[in-house]
């Protein structure tokens, strides 16, 4: 996710913003830009990949006394990750940079295209500074153009802006994406989208809230909220400790990464949500044209949302779906036929196994398409179209917010195709998308669920096994909760077909096994839960997960009220990522680091 940092001050301004972005490398970035103002003149350096080559393009730069200036770091979502898109972004004699989603940039773009403003980028954070541009022209003051700009932007964002009318200023804007500002007894003014760059400069902070902008010079630091009412600066005392606060205050980084899925899975669908249809115009109408078959492939978690994808294309585009493990599909000589698109799914772009299914699909003269999290990334380079997840870095080894997102924009595809094949009227798309619009408030943490979750987890350390059930997509989601259960905690742990336990699992059920059931209220839930009074009656443990009570488990996790299967199937992965999380927790071992185990397998 990008970073930014900010500084109005008299020392090494340059060095300030280098060593704020390199605070920030963690989050991950694919290219790093700074502004600098100082005596009316603007310097702006930016370079593609890591931070090393801006420090070599500013390697001759260095302000002599009081400037202002802005960085960023940034994780591309719209537009490739090159120089020109990197920010800060340049109008005629402003600068600006922004964290989230513009989600209007489209409409303004255009309009400022009409009225004669050539764009440089392809991102959408341009349309900020010339929209402010063009409001400077007829406001009273660059604080009234930016406030009006401020109020035409629909989306999350966190933004900084300096411009030359106002040589000491540094506007800024938050709503959805964090930013704060610092102050020490130095008369110097720190901004950053997260603590860390702050750490060792200031002692104390001003978080902004959502709606907040205003203005910061030397001497003030002028806060409206989002009806435009001033208001005054809370400060707290800001920690020390850097690790802490890069995990934002989270023991391990798969915890805040858990946390963060509402956030990212609202970035997800920024601008992807229409009425009754969903956007991607990152796809080529044409990519369907003469297919019959989507064939999914991958490794993985990327796998198990492959697998959860086969589900909903079958029943909402009603298109034939395959499925394919990248490892076996490589070798097995498989027949592809050119009415088939090829899929393939990975949230580093890197896999080797599935980066070699991608060269033989295209190879064999098929249609390619990725789901991926990283821009420019191997497979993102080599498909015909990508869809980006925007879940920013995951930086845990058992992935969470990555599946969220890969699941989310499968649930997206499949409407776009449904809208493309007619599978689905624009009712039942409106509906989708409407539920798709709550999924943010039902992936949210809540203090008691994580609490109970915490409790319960004492009672699941030991044991001869764990098997995870549930039928039709909540099975994807009993391997992945089986997966996430075995990469951190080291227990043996299975994903099931709650149907097929009879066939065969069913033997080993005894107290001593550990079944966790996925009890969907809206998805063959009398199936399932006779299945699981099967395991019951075989005096196998059992945990139920569902908004139903369930009377025969030993113990019960309650997950809100859903309307449907899909929220449920959200609300139910957090339960079980935590449930993982916890277990872990207490069996001492290093989660976001698990023994044996690598973030991107680029071997064999
Ligand atoms: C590794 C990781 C898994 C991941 C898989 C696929 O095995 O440990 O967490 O699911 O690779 O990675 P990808 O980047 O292709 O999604």
């Amino acid at each position: 996710m990008c970073g930014i940092v900010g500084y109005i001050g008299k020392k090494n301004t340059k060095q300030i913003l280098l060593d704020g972005l390199k605070e920030l490398e963690y989050r991950g970035y694919d290219s790093a830009g700074i502004a600098v103002l100082e005596d009316g003149e603007f310097s702006n350096f930016k370079a593609v990949g890591k931070l090393v080559n801006l420090e070599e393009k500013t390697k001759d730069f260095k302000t002599k006394s009081f400037a202002i200036g802005i960085g960023h770091t940034r994780w591309a979502t719209h537009g490739k990750p090159t120089e020109i898109n990197a920010h800060p972004h340049l109008g005629e004699s402003s600068y600006v940079v922004h964290n989230g989603i513009i989600e209007n940039y489209a409409t303004l773009k255009k309009e400022l295209q009409t009225s004669g403003v050539t764009f440089l980028s392809q991102t959408d954070t341009e349309v900020i500074v010339h929209q402010f541009e063009k409001n400077q022209k007829n406001a009273k003051n660059s604080f009234e153009a930016f406030a009006k700009t401020v109020s035409q932007l629909h989306g999350a964002y966190a933004i900084l802006l300096i411009t030359k009318t106002e040589p000491e200023t540094i506007f800024f804007a938050k709503h959805g994406s964090p930013m704060l500002v610092g102050i020490n007894g130095e008369n110097e003014k720190y901004f950053a989208s997260s603590d860390t760059p702050l750490i060792g400069h200031c002692q104390s902070v001003n978080y902004f809230e959502d709606g907040d902008y205003g203005y910061v010079t030397p001497k003030e630091i002028a806060i409206f909220d989002k009806n435009g009412v001033k208001k005054e600066a809370k400060f707290s005392p800001l920690s020390q400790n850097k690790l802490l606060a890069q995990k934002d205050g989270f023991r391990f980084f798969m915890e805040k990464e858990i946390y963060e899925q509402s956030v990212v899975m609202s970035d997800t669908m920024m601008g992807r949500l229409g009425e009754s249809e969903i956007l991607f115009d990152e796809l080529d109408k044409n990519l369907f044209d003469g297919i019959n078959e989507i064939k999914l492939c991958a490794c993985g978690t990327s796998y198990h949302s492959a697998m959860s994808a086969s589900y909903l294309l079958e029943r909402y585009s009603k298109i034939r779906t395959s499925l394919e493990i990248a490892s076996e599909f490589r070798y097995r000589e498989p027949i592809m036929s050119k009415d088939t698109l090829f899929v393939v799914i990975s949230q580093s772009g890197e896999t080797a196994d599935t980066l070699e299914t991608l060269k033989m699909a295209k190879t064999a003269g098929l249609k390619t398409l990725v789901i991926c999290n990283v821009d420019n990334s191997s497979m993102v380079r080599l498909a015909d179209a990508t869809i980006l997840t925007r879940a920013g870095i995951e930086k845990g080894v058992a992935s969470t917010k990555a599946f969220a997102t890969q699941v989310t924009v499968f649930w997206m595809l499949s409407l776009f195709i449904a809208k493309l094949k007619n599978s689905l009227s624009a009712d039942e798309i409106a509906s989708h998308i409407s539920l798709l619009r709550e999924l943010p408030s039902h992936v949210k943490v809540t203090d008691d669920m994580h609490e109970r979750i915490k409790r319960l987890s004492k009672r699941y350390l030991h044991g001869h096994g764990f098997f995870f059930i549930g039928r039709d997509i909540f099975y994807p989601l009993a391997l992945e909760g089986a997966l996430k259960l075995k990469e951190i905690s080291y227990l043996h742990a299975e994903g099931y077909p709650a149907g097929e336990m009879k066939h065969g699992p069913i033997a080993l059920a005894d107290p001593e096994l550990f079944t966790i059931a996925l009890l969907p209220k809206h998805l063959h839930y009398e199936k399932s839960k006779s299945n699981v009074e099967e395991l019951s009656a075989r005096d196998s443990t059992i945990c139920a997960i569902s908004q139903i009570e369930f009377d025969k488990a030993d113990d019960f996790i309650e997950i809100s009220e859903c309307r449907h299967y899909m929220l449920e199937f959200f609300e139910m992965m957090v339960v079980l990522q935590l449930l993982s999380l916890e277990i872990s927790v207490r069996l001492g071992n290093d989660v976001d680091m698990p023994r044996n185990l690598a973030k991107s397998v680029t071997v064999e």
